[in-house]
């Protein structure tokens, strides 16, 4: 096995500060790190297929518990965030597909696609219901 953290290493600054969401950030960019050890392996299409599989299954896990919190603590954007994880997971099917039609050349683009929209999403549009949460939770406590 090659060194699976030199591809996508996780940063502290990727912590949003809620830790069931922290956790399975961490584990995605631990899965976009399989994935692009099995291609760099040279992994055959059906174990490729197989951790795709896996991504995609865990990332509507993931985006289930984010909109689950947010829609708790009524969260004013979360309709404009659940759009972009339903266009997330289209993407991610459509990219699962043409795989597995052998339309993409080079299958490393897969898990550079996974490793900018994750860190750009964490950072941009995750960190927000976090800062609300958090800003929220602080007013309720000063009441
Ligand atoms: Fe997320
Ligand atoms: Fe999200």
């Amino acid at each position: 096995m090659i060194q699976e953290q030199t591809y996508f290493q996780w940063d502290e600054k990727y912590n949003i500060g809620i830790e069931e969401i922290d956790m399975q950030h961490r584990r995605l960019v631990q899965m976009v790190n399989e994935l692009y050890s099995a291609m760099y392996a040279g992994e055959g299409r059906d174990v490729l297929g197989d951790v795709l599989g896996g991504l995609l299954l865990y990332t509507k896990i993931h985006f289930q518990t984010e909109e689950r919190f947010m829609k708790k603590h009524d969260f004013p954007e979360f309709i404009s965030h659940q759009q972009i994880h339903e266009k997330m997971k289209a993407r991610v099917l459509e990219l699962k597909k043409k795989f597995e039609e052998d339309k993409i050349s080079n299958p490393v683009q897969i898990s550079n696609f996974l490793k900018a929209w994750l860190i750009k999403h964490i950072l941009k549009t995750d960190m927000k219901y976090a800062y609300f949460y958090k800003t929220k939770k602080k007013s309720e406590a000063g009441k």
